[in-house]
């Protein structure tokens, strides 16, 4: 049987630690790209060969070359700048429309067919750049952003109830920012409506360190975001689609009539299959929730205006 092929691009931290998780579960063989000389490939040849030691058998190629990519199935990519303390996700639009643009233009000579996984920051603008630079379906293309922001929110709340994650299922919607949405009203451990176990002023606290999740992250580490989860959550998305699975997971995907936001890649839970998004599933928000969301989602369309005001 044919193995899968998952392409990371940029080999950096969050780039590096995908193709661990990655390797690590055997979803199959993994080509990891930059633009550094002998980065990718020192990053490459060091995890194949913890290979025999946690016992994976997948092919991990580095490379600077697309042609090594050819005929991936998922391309991961995560390639441009991370911030620093005082910047915002916003910041790093201009440098990074063009890398994700450029890279995704090379992707695609060699990868027409594969499912693009965005991470790249700010998000919900790189995705657009993305489909604008690739011509794909818009099911082909997809954000990473709602998974991390829920684990962390699901991580915060297994700190309060000192409980397992494993039993904590929640939604969050909208941009990747800090205006994103956690939904309470759809939270639950172990079926248990989160509102029957955490007070009022312990959860509206919890939303508010998840809103501020990632700045939280880049103030400790000085240099550079979060990358073990935000790996982790791509490598997720990558399995859904490689294995079929379709999970219901939150992701940053195109919504043009769905919860009228009119044409835009923005968090809302849906299904993640072989065709990428499969489908965008509608709840029904109520009026706070509504008001929420759709302020996020103003955000994102003044990121995407300054993508289209900007592209020659
Ligand atoms: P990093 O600086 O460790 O790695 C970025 C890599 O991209 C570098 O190795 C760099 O050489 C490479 N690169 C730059 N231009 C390239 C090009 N044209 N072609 C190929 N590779 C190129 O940064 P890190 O921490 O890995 O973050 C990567 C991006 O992911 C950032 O924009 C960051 O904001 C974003 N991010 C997004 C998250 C999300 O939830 N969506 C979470 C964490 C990070
Ligand atoms: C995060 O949320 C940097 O977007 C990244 O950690």
């Amino acid at each position: 049987m044919r193995r899968a092929k998952i392409t990371v691009i940029g080999a950096g931290n969050v780039g590096a630690t995908c193709a661990h998780w990655a390797a690590a579960k055997e979803l199959g063989d993994i080509v990891l790209l930059d633009i550094v000389d002998g980065m990718p490939q020192g990053k490459g040849l060091d995890l194949r060969q913890a290979s025999p030691i946690e016992r994976f058998d997948s092919n991990i190629v580095g490379t600077n070359s697309y042609d090594d990519t050819a005929g991936s199935d998922v391309v991961i990519i995560t390639s441009g700048i991370a911030r620093k303390p005082g910047m915002s996700r916003d910041d790093l639009m201009s440098t990074n429309m063009k890398i994700v643009r450029s890279v995704t233009e090379e992707a695609m000579k060699v990868s027409p067919d594969a499912v693009y996984v965005l991470v790249s920051n700010p998000l919900d603008a790189m995705v657009q750049t993305a489909w604008k630079a690739s011509g794909l379906p818009t099911n082909k293309i997809v954000g990473q952003a709602g998974i991390l922001d829920t684990a962390r929110y699901r991580a915060f709340i297994s700190m309060e109830l000192n409980c397992s994650v494993e039993d904590i299922t929640a939604v969050l919607m909208g941009g990747h920012g800090d205006d994103m949405v956690p939904l309470p009203r759809y939270t639950s451990i172990g079926g248990i409506p989160v509102t029957e176990l955490i007070p009022q002023d312990r959860l509206d606290a919890i939303v508010e360190r998840t809103r501020k999740g990632g700045g939280e992250i880049v103030s400790l580490l000085k240099t550079g975001s979060a990358y073990y989860a935000p790996a982790a959550a791509s490598v997720q998305m990558a399995e859904a689609i490689i294995k079929d699975k379709r999970r219901i997971l939150p992701c940053a995907a195109y919504c043009d009539q769905e919860y009228g936001v009119g044409g835009y890649f923005v968090g809302v839970p849906c299904m993640l299959g072989k065709n990428g998004v499969e489908k965008v599933i509608e709840l029904k928000l109520n009026d706070d929730e509504r008001k929420l969301f759709q302020a996020s989602v103003e955000h994102v369309k003044e990121l995407v205006g300054w993508v289209e005001k900007n592209w020659q």
